[in-house]
């Protein structure tokens, strides 16, 4: 299964560092920014995401947790290949979705919000990026009440043979990814499974997760 590490429970005063130990076993990276506005609590933004940019190879996504994404996407597009806002940050994506040109484009959908929410938009993006935590901070339990969520999204891809890829974010280890995987989910993103322990073997069984 496709995996992505979050920085958030990294020690942010050696960020650099801490993302090469991951070296090229991770698919991606998930930044998470936060704007102590939409969630409670506060990371970081453009000019620390373009400073890692300069350290890996690997594909950066950004997870816009803020409260104006339709302002913000664009200071991501530099470094982000993939942009995720959320849904419930604005009345309608529609002119968002459109003017996002040049990245793959996910939508987020908090625990409480359901897959209908979003399933007219699943033909204009990349991935539907469904949250098993309220958003804001890392080492949260995992809600096994987005499975019913999961299954159902992917039901509605693969009945339109769309190309929209599902992913989880929130306490996500190798339990709660394998329940992720049998729902229909494409990739997961972990951060504080993934910060301590015998870090390679628990990428590698994640990713031999079918
Ligand atoms: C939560 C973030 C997640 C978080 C995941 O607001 O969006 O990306 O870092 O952390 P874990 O895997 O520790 O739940
Ligand atoms: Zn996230």
């Amino acid at each position: 299964m496709e995996t992505g590490l979050s920085i958030l429970s990294s020690d942010f005063s050696r960020m650099g560092a801490e993302i090469k130990k991951y070296g090229r076993s991770l698919d991606f990276i998930h930044m998470d920014v936060m704007d102590g506005s939409f969630v409670p609590n506060l990371t970081f933004g453009p000019p620390v995401i373009d400073s890692l940019r300069k350290i890996t190879k690997l594909p950066f996504e950004a997870h816009l947790m803020v409260v104006n994404p339709d302002k913000q996407w664009k200071w991501y597009r530099k470094s982000c290949g993939r942009i995720i806002f959320h849904i419930e940050a604005l009345r309608s994506p529609i002119a968002l979705i459109k003017e996002m040109k040049g990245v793959k484009k996910g939508i987020a959908l908090n625990p409480p919000a359901p897959a209908e929410k979003i399933e007219k938009w699943l033909p204009h993006i990349e991935t539907a990026f469904v949250m098993s935590v309220p958003p804001g901070f890392s080492g949260q339990k995992f809600d096994p009440a987005i499975l019913k969520k999961i299954a159902r999204l992917r039901k509605k891809i693969d009945a339109k043979k769309l190309k929209c890829r599902i992913c989880v974010d929130g306490g996500i280890n190798l339990e709660t990814a394998a329940l992720c995987r049998r729902a229909g989910a494409d990739a997961v993103v972990a951060s504080a499974y993934l910060s301590s322990g015998n870090i390679p073997q628990k990428l590698a069984a994640l990713k031999a997760l079918r």
